[in-house]
């Protein structure tokens, strides 16, 4: 009997990455083997994301696109996993009634349980107050990076926000399964975990929080690099910040959403902290880590906010100097709280927010990069350089992409660079 091959596609944050990694793992159980082309597949998952209302088209068409392998694949099974499927739930099969499987973030072990007697179409859409998916074998896509999700689901409800609606009420799992998968990954040849949450200082179970959860991760032989996203600047305590200072294998990163600068916004977005409160956990994390990168994301545009309000975030990007941010207009999400405001913010001053927050974070990286030109960094060497299939990239403790233009390490080794240049928003090294 031919074996039968699986795709997935994945779009969204990291938690669909580490989601559509287990989903691979139950695959392969099944004695399905991975694909890299659509075209070959006897099944094609799309993993989605709702957090804004492109991101959720994107996946959509993508979907459609499959659609035209039917004719050639009678057999071929196509499936929405994610975000997507559990916002729009049976709703997505009439609008597109090729669509064989639809599974939300909690209902992904009905996979490996109906594929050998498939009755179509296959779905769910219970969120589970329990599931954290505990002791799988995900099928990793990187050799370098493990995704360890640590719980699930979030229950901070912040207003523009569908991640509560599509992944549930927050859950941990425990801490000896998470060591365990961590210990594993490292004995499989992984150097760098990183602990995925929505909300990753929320960790609760039993007594452990998350700085106990981090110190337990640090201390696993063999592990050279911890990474974790994303805290929330609400629940961020000194704790944590002693752990990351006591631990050198913990990275010098944190990515801590901003949102926005202006309280009044803040207050909106209903995010439990005001402009002060954050800068004060900024302030606090330099001074426990003088080196430790920092990163963010912000949103513009939300409603209601005021050309004043907006400059109170441009305030706060020049009292940070971030490393990296990632910014978005505001997309208003069906049943969020937002999307009941009433959004007096025109288009044309959304798309000009963010072109300006977009000019200054330009500015911004640049500064930061150039600071580092000269200076000796480690790097874990990940990837091959997309522009140039010779040049291999790595990334610093503080998560900077570096590309490597002398000298050629292997994928996963640990080297040190000299970082030569900073041009645009890339830095350049060569190996010492
Ligand atoms: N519109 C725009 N951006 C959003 N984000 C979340 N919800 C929305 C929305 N409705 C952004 C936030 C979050 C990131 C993952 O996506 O900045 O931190
Ligand atoms: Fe997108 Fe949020 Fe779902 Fe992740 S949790 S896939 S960011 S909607």
């Amino acid at each position: 009997m031919k074996t039968k091959k699986f795709y997935i596609e994945t779009y969204g944050c990291q938690m669909n990455e580490a989601d559509s990694e287990l989903v691979a793992g139950f695959l392969l159980k099944k004695s399905y083997q991975p694909t890299n082309s659509p075209e070959d597949a006897d099944i094609i998952l799309v993993n989605t994301c709702s957090v804004r209302e492109n991101a959720e088209r994107r996946a959509i068409a993508r979907l459609s696109q499959f659609k035209n392998l039917k004719k050639v694949n009678p057999d071929l099974l196509i499936g929405i996993l994610g975000c997507v499927a559990q916002r729009d739930k049976e709703e997505i099969l009439r609008k597109n009634p090729f669509i064989d499987i639809a599974l939300g973030p909690d209902s992904y072990r009905k996979l490996p349980e109906a594929i050998d007697s498939i009755s179509l179409p296959l779905t769910g859409f219970q969120l589970s107050r329990k599931e954290v998916y505990d002791g799988l074998s995900p099928f990793r896509s990187s050799r370098v990076n493990a995704w360890i999700s640590i719980m699930r689901g979030c229950d901070k409800f912040c207003a523009y926000c569908i991640v509560p609606f599509t992944r549930g009420r927050e859950r941990s799992r425990s801490l000896s399964s998470i060591v365990e998968e961590v210990k594993q990954a490292v004995a499989d040849g992984y150097s760098e975990v990183t602990l995925l949450g929505q909300n990753v200082n929320s960790y609760v179970y039993e007594a452990f929080r998350f700085p106990d959860l981090l110190e337990a991760v640090s201390a696993v032989a063999g592990l050279k690099r911890i990474r974790y996203t994303s805290p929330h600047p609400q629940d961020f305590d000194d704790r944590l910040l002693e752990v990351m200072r006591d631990h050198p294998n913990i990275c010098r990163h944190i990515h801590l959403p901003l949102q926005a600068g202006s309280t009044r916004v803040l207050e909106l977005m209903k995010r439990n902290y005001d402009q002060a409160r954050y800068l004060s956990v900024v302030e606090n994390i330099r001074r426990h880590m003088p080196d430790c990168a920092i990163t963010t994301d912000i949103i513009v545009g939300f409603p209601q906010e005021t050309e004043a309000d907006f400059l109170e975030t441009l305030r706060v990007m020049d009292a940070v100097i971030f490393d990296a941010a990632y910014n978005f207009k505001y997309s208003p999400r069906p049943g969020t709280l937002a999307a009941r405001m009433i959004d007096d913010v025109t288009p044309e001053e959304k798309s000009d927010r963010l072109d300006r927050v977009i000019e200054k974070q330009k500015r911004h990286m640049l500064l930061r990069n150039r600071a580092l030109v000269g200076t000796i960094q480690e790097l874990l060497v990940d990837s091959v350089s997309r522009k140039n299939p010779n040049e291999k990239t790595g990334r610093t403790g503080t998560n900077k992409i570096v590309i490597i233009q002398k000298g050629n390490p292997e994928i996963s080794d640990v080297v040190r660079v000299r970082i030569e240049k900073a041009i645009g928003i890339s830095l350049f090294g060569t190996l010492v």
